[in-house]
């Protein structure tokens, strides 16, 4: 290995998110409106070739050790697997996706077996009609059945991302926990970011971790787990003296950006050294361009030196970013 993606402030990138693709067969409300975006042409969007020699500078060259697919929805990329196994077979690096698990039932052992580790499966609530007029879509079983399936092929600890919406799902907290706990999924609740393609979020609105924690802890004892929390942005805590553990990821209330050590690339290949960042860094054009391994190593390592130290969501001069969350990776 040669250099290291650090930043200005010290912060070492080695977690991964690699966006596969920005399209997305739900329509989550919160993150893109019911008609969909102007998705990425193909020419733009990196092949398969192209992201795997991203990834294998990433780990090779710059320390990179753990690799998260994300999208848009990762599944709905024709090289996914592909994708995958090549990624596994760098070696030492761990590899995990995120997925709203619309059609994870008929994928979940061709993963495990060129060797994913783990899924994140995206369920904001249990009740049909609930994810009918979160997702626009009446696809709950489909999901129900993908995490069954993510848990039967090994993929765990298989972990649920949650958002409340208030007025449509916050009243839901307990029994999102309940049926997850019941299943054996780890359950992680998410706040609301300004990062939808309609920029309709609105601080008083979303509802806080602190919100969530009150409406658990009515229902169930939480106590701060024990392992220290590292990079990870999630707090977690123990349900009821365990072994279940629910966890809250208050990006916007209390940021962990102290911690962060993730690095994104996009899948038109650009550079994002933070979900929040305004300006991206474009590998696709130097890779086309007959750049050198070390050549693209150099400008991403360049990429991380504009870090920020936080992503200033309570700043008076806060821009969201162009991007919304389904183009970035989430
Ligand atoms: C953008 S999706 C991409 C991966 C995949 N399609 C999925 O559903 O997990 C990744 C995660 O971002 C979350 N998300 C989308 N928009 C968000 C926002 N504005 N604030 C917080 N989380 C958001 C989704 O709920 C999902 O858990």
């Amino acid at each position: 290995m040669g250099q290291l993606l650090e930043d200005r402030f010290g912060r070492v990138a080695t977690d991964l998110r690699v966006s596969l693709t920005d399209r997305c067969n739900l329509r989550c409300t919160y993150c893109m409106p019911a008609e969909g975006l102007d998705w990425l042409p193909t020419d733009q969007t990196l092949d398969d070739d192209e992201v795997v020699r991203l990834i294998t500078i990433g780990v090779r060259l710059l320390g990179i050790d753990e690799v998260r697919f994300t999208g848009g929805e990762p599944l709905i990329r024709r090289g996914l697997v592909d994708i995958v196994r090549r990624t596994h077979d760098l070696g030492g690096v761990e590899t995990s996706l995120t997925t709203n698990g619309l059609g994870l039932h008929r994928t979940a052992k061709a993963l495990a077996a060129v060797g994913l580790d783990r899924v994140n499966v995206s369920l904001d609530t249990v009740r049909p009609d609930s994810f009918a007029q979160i997702t626009r879509r009446d696809r709950l079983d489909d999901v129900v059945a993908g995490l069954a399936a993510a848990k039967d092929a090994g993929l765990g600890p298989v972990k649920v991302n949650a958002v409340l919406l208030r007025g449509i799902n916050d009243d839901q907290a307990p029994e999102l926990l309940r049926w997850c706990l019941e299943h054996g999924y780890e359950l992680r609740f998410i706040e609301q970011m300004p990062l939808d393609a309609q920029h309709g979020w609105h601080r008083d609105a979303m509802v806080t971790a602190k919100e969530i924690l009150a409406a658990l802890e009515a229902e169930f004892v939480l106590t701060p787990a024990a392992e220290p929390r590292g990079s990870a942005p999630a707090e977690l805590f123990t349900v009821d003296g365990g072994p279940g553990t629910v966890g809250v990821i208050a990006s916007v209330t209390r940021p962990f950006c102290g911690d962060c050590d993730r690095v994104r690339l996009t899948a038109d290949g650009q550079v994002r050294n933070c979900l929040f960042a305004r300006e991206e860094s474009d590998l696709r054009a130097a890779l086309r361009g007959g750049a050198s391994d070390e050549e693209l190593a150099d400008r991403w390592v360049t990429a991380m030196r504009g870090k920020r130290a936080g992503h200033g969501i309570d700043d008076p001069t806060f821009l969201q970013p162009d991007r919304p969350m389904s183009a970035i990776g989430g």
